[in-house]
């Protein structure tokens, strides 16, 4: 069973792709949060950190692009081929309306026959394999069959599929007969990937829907960092292995970021590592409140003194 990270923007960047594969086992491929090249293919110092091959030494990871222009997609394959990675994918599956309002990711599944001539040119010249993460339709799941007989048609690397439309969002379940249809019908490995928040999510799924090539983790993963090393045999979540990881993470935060932009990244953070632990309402006050490193410091200190782990930790989506 492959176990792949999802790429989640604001997240799961270098240092924490570092530091997970270094805490943590069980992932195959870190898939990188989406790069969106500029014609001039030029990125901020951040940017490039972000997909150097330097910077991700030792770490499987997979760069993303999110891109309509095909030449703009293939230049920037053959920039990520020249850099030495050996598998780029493409995004066709980002909800949020500031992408899919300039045409990208899930909204290029609004103009299947427009999707079909992107995809002819990039596959035509692909300078590397091309793995797909899409959603299942934009506006409605009837869109469903033509996409799927669409996508079928390419050398597809793989397929990482999140069976809900653009409009559904992370809303209502995710079509696992969407899934198990492709599963069926392609030609290549398919990946599963939506709602599998915890442990208890991941053995349903798996006694379920034996089939397909594996699965991506998202949510579920950043809640609970050692979702994939346990489905793959290995040691559960302690509280000193999450402390480990959590401490590590903050300590290159700290030193690769402005103080405020690090204790913010780590607030981020613990809006999922919270969902890990029996934590009392003082300390999750403490760390809500704290803005400068003392203060975070300080509250993550009496957060793992002061609580107790959950069994499975799952992450509850907002309704
Ligand atoms: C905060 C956040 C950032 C995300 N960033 C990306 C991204 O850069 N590229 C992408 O393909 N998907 C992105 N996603 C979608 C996730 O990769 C994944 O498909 C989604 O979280 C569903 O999987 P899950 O239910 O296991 O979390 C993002 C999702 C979230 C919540």
């Amino acid at each position: 069973m492959k176990l792949y990270f999802a790429p989640l923007e604001g997240f799961t960047d270098v240092l924490y792709r570092r530091v997970h594969h270094a805490v943590f086992g069980g992932v195959e491929k870190y898939f990188m949060p989406f790069i969106s090249p500029s014609q001039s293919l030029s990125f901020t110092s951040r940017q490039q950190a972000d997909f150097s091959p330097k910077e991700n030494a030792g770490v499987p990871a997979v760069p993303q692009i999110l891109a309509k222009d095909p030449n703009r997609f293939l230049d920037m394959a053959k920039l990520l081929r020249d850099a030495g990675y050996t598998e780029v994918n493409l995004n066709l599956g980002c909800p949020s309306g500031t992408v899919t309002a300039k045409g990208k990711g899930a909204g290029m599944l609004r103009d299947p026959d427009a999707l079909a001539r992107f995809l002819d040119a990039v596959y035509e010249k692909a300078p590397l394999p091309v793995s797909l993460k899409t959603r299942a339709g934009y506006d409605s799941p009837d869109e469903w069959p033509r996409l799927l007989e669409l996508f079928c048609r390419y050398p597809v690397h793989e397929w990482i599929l999140h069976p809900r439309t653009c409009r559904e969002f992370y809303h209502g379940a995710p079509h696992r007969d969407f899934y198990r249809q492709a599963v069926e019908a392609a030609p290549f490995p398919v990946i599963y990937n939506g709602d599998l928040l915890c442990e208890a999510d991941c053995r349903a799924f798996a006694e379920n829907d034996p089939g397909g090539a594996g699965w991506m983790l998202g949510r579920g993963l950043l809640t609970n960092p050692a979702l994939a090393q346990i489905l793959q045999g290995g040691e559960r979540l302690t509280l000193e292995s999450l402390r480990a990881f959590h401490d590590r993470l903050y300590y290159e935060y700290l030193k690769y970021w402005p103080e405020h932009a690090a204790v913010g990244r780590m607030h981020g953070l613990m809006g999922y590592l919270l969902y890990a632990v029996d934590c009392p309402a003082p300390v999750r006050r403490a760390l809500r409140k704290a803005t400068t490193a003392e203060e975070y410091t300080d509250a993550a200190a009496r957060l793992f003194a002061e609580s107790t782990l959950l069994g499975d930790p799952r992450f509850i989506p907002p309704p």
